[in-house]
């Protein structure tokens, strides 16, 4: 048995121990037409990052340049096509690989749903290893989800918002060592289900490490709805690529991202 499959394995006993139900399918629901705005946000703290800070983490979708915007946008619409009539509003980021894009194509996901569309998001640092969304954002905060997984700090006090109004952002925090088994415990579960059922409309995505370099992200992805994958240009083998697919085999991957592309300007592509 494989590192990963063991880990698998693992946190499904953990689950069995502590008498809870294996995930199921979501059941289809209907989305409702009209839109909750924040209604738990009201006393998040809000960090807006300085635009020095955006443009160097490219974070193009927090900044005015419509055509820098473009490709996260139609990452944006192809998502919400995919998802929102099923009632599928978890999607976590993943890739085969360090370093390929995930954090920045996460952020800029989030915010460009913020920014477009009427539902909120919740964009949660689970890259419990190398958490990384505070620093991109320049929140300058060292408490996150690792604390409250460790049973000290409520989530309510963790959130920020990053200057955006239909979007908050739970940090990673401290890095974790054991993070496979903090991922995969009946508390993180609890917590994602939380997240899905509080505002069936908000969008909540999920910055995970790569596939193929731990087993976080393979446990963590049998509790959300879909699945992103980046991937980056001309850098990860096709054999890797291969892989990663393998081992997400029956979640439901929504969408891979072609990222850091020459010809197109190190812009963000997507394709199914
Ligand atoms: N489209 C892009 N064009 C150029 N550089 C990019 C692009 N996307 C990300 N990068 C850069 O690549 C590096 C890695 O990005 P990021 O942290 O988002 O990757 P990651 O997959 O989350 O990494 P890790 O596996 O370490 O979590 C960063 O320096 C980031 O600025
Ligand atoms: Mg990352």
């Amino acid at each position: 048995m494989s590192k990963i499959e063991k880990a698998l394995e693992r946190a499904k006993k953990k689950r069995r121990h502590a008498g809870e139900k294996e995930p199921q399918a979501p059941a289809l629901r209907a989305v409702p037409i009209v839109s909750e705005r924040e209604p738990l946000y009201t006393h998040t703290k809000v960090i807006p990052p300085d635009r020095s800070h955006l443009e160097k983490h490219r974070l193009m979708t927090f900044l005015d340049d419509p055509m820098a915007m473009d490709s996260y946008n139609l990452l944006r619409t192809k998502l919400l096509e995919r998802t929102r009539g099923q009632g599928h509003n978890t999607i976590m980021i993943t890739s085969a690989l360090d370093g390929e894009g995930k954090t920045i194509t996460a952020i800029n996901l989030a915010a460009s749903m913020a920014r477009e569309v009427k539902q909120t998001v919740l964009l949660v640092d689970t890259d419990l290893r190398k958490p990384m969304i505070q620093y991109y954002l320049g929140c300058n905060t060292e408490k996150g989800l690792s604390d409250y997984l460790r049973g000290e700090v409520p989530v309510a006090d963790l959130l920020i918002n990053p200057g955006l109004a239909n979007m908050v952002v739970l940090p990673g925090g401290k890095p974790l060592s054991g993070s496979t088994d903090i991922l995969g415990s009946p508390k993180m579960e609890r917590l994602v289900e939380e997240m899905k059922r509080r505002y069936p409309e908000r969008y909540v995505i999920f910055d995970c490490p790569p596939v193929l370099v731990a087993p976080d992200a393979l446990v963590f992805s049998s509790y959300v709805d879909g699945v992103v994958l980046v991937v980056e240009s001309g850098r990860t083998p096709k054999d890797q690529i291969r892989k990663a697919i393998d081992l997400l085999e029956d979640k439901n991957i929504v969408g891979l991202v072609m990222n850091k592309g020459e010809k197109t300007q190190r812009r963000s592509y997507y394709y199914y």
